[in-house]
């Protein structure tokens, strides 16, 4: 695989509260934790030591408890909050080192962000809430209308710009502030809590929207939540945090199912493995398989040799898949005197699915006949039966108790 671009490098990223807050950053270094410092010197720690990369493109989710650093994290990287050392660099950009003009160029040229709360203009339409962000960003007058309705369009607002804040419901309030954050066209969306004031059924609305726009427009977004299911539906990648510093770094499913130490453990014990998992990780080597210019006596040897009522026809050089052979069917053929089973095959009765699929919606695929995996060349990659989901979905669940 190729190594992903860095689109964010945070490193050893500090930010203390309170007076002369060097002094909590050496007491971090000299191993403190945060109780302690707290006690000792009222200062608070937000973020201690924290690094990772956020790469281009990707949704990284920043998850943690309430007062482990999520927020003030964020709002160090474009320098909402300064902070106390480390650096942040973007694009090659050392963020941390700009003055007040590279600072302000570069809040406008890649940073948008979403807040929690919507932060409307009452007296201001929707449109121009949009465009507010553009102005403030130094757009000319007769630029700034095209954008705003583009923006709007893009968050499914379209013809709501001459509405007040006032007609809106929570949701559609939160994709004005989408709309405006994106109106600037930013590389990267910063969104601290963005969908955590929304009612549940208007939650998953948005962030179904998001995915469908980020599978669009490719931003890089960095995404804060609490919520262990919406980091699971939204991540690509996973930061857990602790105290202010990072506990953990990985996928959903990495995280998941190695969680690095207790705290990450106890996020996770109530999540629902099947959301999680997919094709790929469940699937068993297609062993045996026929190939189309096998005859049918061959196909039954193979199936009687693995104890197999039925098997899997590929092409010999590609293994792209053909179908499903039932032992009856290779049988009747055998007596009849065929001598290749390609025409045999039944590619309708075989369910098949890609490589990430969901595991919960295979389950309801494996009823009698296994599943077959495929790649996007079509080529078989891996059978899935009833067992092996149950069974991997049961392994997981012994190391857990
Ligand atoms: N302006 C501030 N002054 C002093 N301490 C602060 C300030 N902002 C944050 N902190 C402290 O920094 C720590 C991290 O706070 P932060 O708001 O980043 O947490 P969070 O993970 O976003 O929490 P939540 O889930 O509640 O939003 C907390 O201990 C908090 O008290
Ligand atoms: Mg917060």
């Amino acid at each position: 695989m190729d190594e992903p671009k860095v689109k964010i490098r945070i490193e050893g990223l500090y930010k203390v509260f309170g007076r002369a807050p060097h002094r909590g950053v050496e007491m971090l270094r000299a191993g403190k934790s945060k109780d302690e410092i707290l006690k000792k010197t009222k200062l608070a720690v937000g973020v201690a030591d924290a690094s990772f990369d956020v790469y281009d493109g990707e949704t990284l989710v920043v998850m943690g408890l309430s007062g482990s650093g999520k927020s003030t994290l964020v709002r160090c990287v474009n320098r909402l909050m300064e902070p106390t050392a480390g650096k942040i660099i973007v694009d090659d950009i050392d963020v941390t080192a700009l003055d007040e003009a590279g600072l302000r160029e570069i809040r406008r040229k890649k940073f948008g962000m979403v807040f929690q709360s919507f932060a409307l203009f009452p007296h201001k339409t929707v449109l121009e809430n949009v465009e507010f962000g553009l102005d403030i960003q130094g757009v000319p007058v007769e630029e700034r209308r095209p954008k705003a309705t583009e923006a709007l369009k893009q968050v499914g607002l379209d013809g709501w710009g001459d509405y007040y804040p006032q007609n809106l419901s929570g949701g559609m309030k939160q994709r004005v502030g989408l709309a405006r954050a994106l109106a600037v066209d930013p590389d990267v969306l910063l969104m601290d809590e963005a969908f955590s004031a929304l009612d549940p059924l208007i939650r998953t609305d948005m962030q179904d929207e998001l995915i469908a726009l980020e599978s669009r427009v490719k931003k890089t977004i960095l995404f804060i939540t609490h919520d262990l299911d919406e980091a699971l539906k939204m991540g690509d990648r996973i930061v857990l945090m602790r105290d202010g510093g990072v506990v953990q770094i990985g996928t959903p499913e990495e995280i998941l199912t190695h969680p690095a130490d207790e705290y990450v453990s106890r996020f996770v014990e109530n999540v629902d493995i099947t959301k999680v998992l997919v094709a790929s990780d469940v699937m068993k080597k297609p062993k045996p398989v026929a190939f189309v210019h096998d005859g049918p006596r061959t196909a039954l040897h193979k199936m009687k040799e693995a104890g197999l009522s039925g098997i899997f026809v590929v092409q010999s050089d590609n293994w792209k898949l053909v179908g499903h052979l039932t032992a009856e069917r290779a049988a009747e053929a055998a007596k009849a005197g065929e001598r290749w089973i390609e025409h045999l095959t039944t590619a309708e009765a075989c369910a098949t699915v890609p490589l990430d699929e969901p595991v919960r919606q295979i389950f309801s695929k494996v009823s009698g006949n296994p599943v077959a995996v495929i790649d996007s060349e079509g080529a078989l990659k891996g059978v899935i039966v009833r067992g092996t989901v149950i069974a991997a979905l049961s392994e997981r669940g012994e190391d857990n108790v």
